[in-house]
């Protein structure tokens, strides 16, 4: 059964990056967390625009066994030499539009011989089907699941039902007016969709506190994820 967990962290006033999009864990806790949250999945998963501003290989540096790392591109924007395609430390694969595919054969070309997949999803208005992402991941062995952002690709999940847990960690800190948040996209209607609090923490720091939610789908998205 695929299980499905996002994990972000955000200021007090509920921030993910600043306006350039900058954001790295300032405590070594919430570091030593994230690499914990990698250790435990069997695929990291995450947006184009974070490949883009944060260039880390998304891997626990004293894992034995590293997770698949898959990045959504649907444009097939980001640069190969970024971290997170670093082939020697585990498997890499591209969620891409059959567009960028065939358009942009010299990358796929470059992708492929560095080790790297890639697996076109069916394209909706520019939206990659979250499902049928999971169902390629599944068929590779993978079940647990992170998504690590950022805002818009953890909407893509959320808007499908698909996300069992929500871990948000907050900083002792306010950014002020920047689009970075922990979910973007078009937005539910309020109240939003309802989440269970699973437990809450004080970081060792003293001044970020973890909260772990469980997400309550709907019960048609139950029904189809046990029937995909
Ligand atoms: N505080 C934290 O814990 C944390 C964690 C992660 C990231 N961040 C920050 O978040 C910011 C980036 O967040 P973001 O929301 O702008 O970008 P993002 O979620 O990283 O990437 C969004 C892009 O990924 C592609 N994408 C992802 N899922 C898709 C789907 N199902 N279908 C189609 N396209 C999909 C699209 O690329 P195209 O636009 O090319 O179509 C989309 O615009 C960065 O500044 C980063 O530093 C913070």
């Amino acid at each position: 059964m695929i299980h499905v967990r996002i994990s972000m962290a955000m200021t007090a006033d509920g921030k993910t990056a600043d306006e350039e999009g900058e954001w790295y864990p300032l405590c070594q806790y919430e570091r030593e967390r994230f690499y914990r949250n990698i250790e435990w999945s069997d695929a990291v998963v995450v947006g184009a625009d974070t490949v883009l501003t944060t260039n880390i290989s998304f891997l626990s540096p004293s894992s034995l066994k590293n997770p698949l790392r898959a990045v959504i591109d649907p444009k097939l924007k980001t640069p190969i030499e970024r971290k997170v395609y670093d082939t020697l430390r585990g498997p890499v694969l591209i969620f891409s539009s059959k567009e960028a595919y065939n358009a942009k054969r010299d990358k796929i070309e470059k992708l492929n011989s560095k080790g790297i997949e890639i697996v076109t999803i069916n394209e909706k208005e520019g939206y990659l089907s979250t499902k049928e992402i999971l169902n390629v991941l599944k068929k590779r062995g993978c079940e647990k699941i992170l998504v690590v952002g950022g805002g818009r690709t953890n909407w893509f999940f959320l808007k499908e039902g698909l996300v069992d847990e929500f871990y948000i960690t907050v900083t002792p800190y306010i950014l002020g007016n920047t689009k970075y948040s922990p979910v973007s996209g078009s937005g539910f209607p309020f109240p939003g969709i309802k989440l269970e609090l699973l437990s809450m923490e004080k970081c060792p720091c003293g001044e970020e506190v973890i909260l772990k939610y469980k997400v309550h789908n709907n019960l048609q998205n139950i029904l189809d994820k046990i029937n995909e």
